[in-house]
């Protein structure tokens, strides 16, 4: 299924139009770029090499299961294990169908035979590694091509490098955290957009920390000074300024989008990674996604903490100029 991506910056583009001069060079380098995007990951997918295009399109061999009708349809990155996992089986337990991705194959398909098996749901596993935005964009298209409703996205898949000394790039030449935990949920957000405006009311939950620091727009990549947990930090509050701007691109299109700090060092590999006690376990985090899943309390453009509406630690997200520049330095580099 083709769609034109009208995206966050073409959204956001869109309304500046409005008031703006030059509206028609500014429509058709959008719908350019619009028609580029969706045309390439459709090439990749037809393209990309044997082992990326069979995990991100279900594997030949699948019992593939399909949703129902009004079966809510719900991709939750980064659900093979911790807090993504819990939330995908919490939801299948309430009849959701779950697209369940992740980079372990194993752990993938363990979680799917298992919602299949024994809960009210169905679910389906896409592989894709986020350090590589081709293989973004061959998640993207396969959604796409399978789905023509998607009611909830959930950016959960991250990492806490925190040990890690040493400043890794993706595939793509970025700093590695920057890139799994914001720039490649930016860009499935980005492709998967208008689905989410198709099957409105839709939902966009970022899984984003109170534990944050301030993006240093003169190196965002961390090329000096690089510290793991100053790049999970940045990462996780540039996923609270996308959840706002999210919003403000969709208001008024039945698609909300907030973020949320899940718990705090919850029982998770990522925190047993990082050599950090557990504070807290991972059902809590659970319930605090979930609240911005299922609750109609919960408007649009929020950063949730335990359970409320909360302000981030540091001013960026409300800064209308560092929304911007993060927003522009974005579409710069998932432009290829
Ligand atoms: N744990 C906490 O206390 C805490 C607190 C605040 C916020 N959070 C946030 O909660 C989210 C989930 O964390 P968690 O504690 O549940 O961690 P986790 O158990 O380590 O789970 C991380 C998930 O992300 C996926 N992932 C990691 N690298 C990936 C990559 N390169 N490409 C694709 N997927 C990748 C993993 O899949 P594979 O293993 O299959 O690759 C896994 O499913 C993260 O965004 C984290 O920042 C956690």
């Amino acid at each position: 299924m083709a769609r034109a991506s009208r995206g966050l910056g073409a959204a956001l583009d869109r309304s500046q139009r409005l008031t703006s001069r030059g509206k028609r060079d500014s429509r058709t380098r959008s719908r350019l770029r619009e028609t580029w995007t969706v045309c390439a990951g459709l090439f990749l997918l037809l393209a990309a090499p044997a082992a990326a295009q069979t995990s991100p399109s279900g594997g030949a061999d699948d019992a593939v299961a399909t949703p129902g009708v009004g079966q809510r349809v719900v991709l939750v990155t980064g659900s093979t294990s911790g807090l993504g996992r819990a939330v995908a089986r919490a939801l299948a337990e309430r009849g959701d169908h779950l697209l369940i991705h992740g980079r372990s194959e194993e752990r993938g398909r363990a979680l799917v035979d298992e919602i299949n098996a024994g809960s009210p749901g169905s679910a389906r596993f896409y592989r894709a590694d986020f350090a590589s935005l081709d293989e973004v964009r061959v998640l993207a298209a396969a959604v796409l091509r399978d789905y023509d409703r998607l009611d909830v996205l959930v950016n959960n898949a991250g990492i806490l490098p925190a040990n890690d000394p040493v400043r890794r790039e993706s595939r793509d030449g970025h700093e590695l955290t920057f890139q799994v935990n914001y720039l490649a949920g930016y860009l499935l957000t980005d492709l998967l957009l208008p689905l989410l405006q198709a099957s409105a009311p839709a939902r966009i939950v970022n899984v984003a920390s109170i534990t944050s620091y301030p993006i240093d727009f003169d190196d965002v990549m961390l090329e000096r000074g690089y510290r793991g947990m100053r790049a999970y930090g940045q990462s996780k509050l540039a996923q609270v300024m996308h959840a706002i701007d999210l919003a403000a691109a969709t208001q008024g299109t039945g698609v909300t989008a907030n973020a949320v700090h899940p718990a705090s060092a919850m029982d998770t590999n990522m925190i047993e990674g990082a050599g950090l006690r557990p504070r807290s376990s991972v059902m809590e985090g659970r319930d605090n996604v979930l609240l911005l899943i299922e609750s109609d309390d919960v408007g649009t453009g929020q950063f949730f903490v335990d359970g409320r509406p909360s302000r981030a630690r540091y001013g960026q997200p409300y800064d209308a100029a560092a929304r911007a520049a993060l927003r522009r330095l974005s579409e710069e580099l998932i432009r290829r």
